[in-house]
């Protein structure tokens, strides 16, 4: 088997990568505290054949916290922590590290935070988030005063600094599955009415006003924005997908971004997303299979051939694989991924995949 798109270079602007695979967002729960350690540098450094790695989610500032041991990025500690990993990648490989900016927003909580978690709107997420204590139900969230947008959108702004003062290549902006940028553009969970609600050209607002803020502070060449168009994880709904994702797509169109990574929610939408990002959106497009689609790596190839993506993103795979580009350059088997070690833990699952190498 061979994969001849996925394993062809791609240049845009600036962006020169060798072939087309980048590691997807994984949240580990491995950061201990919240500071990105040794342990951590060594796991994104054996992912460093990526042509770009897409890190963890992580807060922004410390009330987007929704999950144990997530990294931040607000602080000195947290900073010199991701530059551990910076460097450890660096040294390792040639792929560009790209910190995903996370802020939970509704589902983020107390237990985490020490306070009551934000949101567009006061509604609460059905269901219940894990902590050490055991379950606890999602709390109602204390909806965002207009004069208090100003301070998430420059936590953004300063964690996207801070990425990239620790020698972070740049950042994602996370607006998929249901965290705080698609809260926003959800018309279940944002029933605003001070210009950042109400209509698609409202929930858009406060998204575009982060991506260019964000794009201000370090270059459009370094923000990447990950989408779900429709997706319910995280007891999302969205009544008008299409148009809320077209109207995101015009306005992104004016910037050349990083990249804008799309989950691939088609089935869950009815109608072929990639097809509209792609109409929409002049630029860089990275796709993932998001939870909804099963591409096996001809398909993903054939993304690549038929003009649908630029970069396609694997996380279980990556996971796994530490070595995945090797491994499906040479068609060798792929390791299984073991879901009982996904989150939280030490090395075990996390830093001990073989290589092809040491297999
Ligand atoms: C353990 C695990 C953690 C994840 N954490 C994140 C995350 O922090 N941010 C995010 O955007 N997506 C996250 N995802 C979703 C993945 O990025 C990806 O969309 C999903 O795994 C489907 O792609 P795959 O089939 O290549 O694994 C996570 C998925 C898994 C399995």
């Amino acid at each position: 088997m061979s994969y001849p798109n996925l394993f062809s270079p791609y240049t845009h602007g600036d962006l020169s990568v060798p072939h087309r695979i980048a590691l997807a967002p994984l949240t580990r729960n491995r950061a201990v505290g919240t500071v990105p350690g040794p342990l951590n540098a060594e796991y994104y450094a054996q992912r460093a054949s990526a042509a770009i790695l897409v890190t963890e989610g992580t807060q922004p500032a410390a009330d987007g916290q929704g999950y144990l041991d997530t990294p931040g990025l607000h602080s000195d500690e947290q900073q010199a922590g991701w530059k551990l990993v910076a460097d450890a990648v660096a040294e390792a490989g040639d792929g560009k590290l790209v910190v995903q900016l996370m802020h939970c927003g509704r589902v983020a909580h107390s237990f985490y935070t020490g306070e009551q978690p934000v949101a567009p709107s006061a509604i609460a997420a059905a269901g219940e988030v894990f902590t050490p204590e055991g379950m606890k139900p999602y709390e109602e969230p204390r909806e965002l005063p207009t004069d208090e947008l100003a301070r998430i959108r420059d936590a953004y702004v300063d964690a996207a600094r801070r990425a990239r003062a620790a020698g972070a290549y740049g950042v994602e902006l996370h607006a998929a599955n249901g965290y705080l940028l698609h809260q926003f553009l959800a018309s279940g969970t944002n029933q605003r009415t001070d210009g950042y609600g109400t209509d698609v050209a409202g929930r858009v607002r406060f998204v575009v006003e982060v991506v260019k803020a964000v794009v201000a502070e370090i270059g459009e060449r370094h923000v990447g924005i990950r989408v779900s168009p429709g997706h319910q994880f995280n007891d999302m709904s969205e009544a008008d997908a299409r148009e809320t994702y077209d109207a995101l797509y015009a306005e992104l169109a004016a910037l050349d971004l990083l990249y804008v990574h799309v989950l691939d929610t088609s089935s869950i939408v009815g109608y072929d997303v990639l097809e509209q990002a792609r109409k929409a959106y002049p630029g860089t497009l990275m796709v993932n299979e998001g939870f909804t689609q099963e591409w096996d790596v001809d398909g993903a190839d054939a993304l690549i051939a038929d003009g649908k993506a630029d970069l396609v993103a694997y996380g279980r795979r990556f996971l796994a694989n530490p070595d995945l580009p090797a491994r499906l350059e040479a068609g060798a088997e792929l390791n299984e991924p073991d879901d009982s070690t996904f989150y939280q833990g030490g090395p075990k699952g996390y830093t001990d995949y073989p290589t092809l190498a040491n297999a």
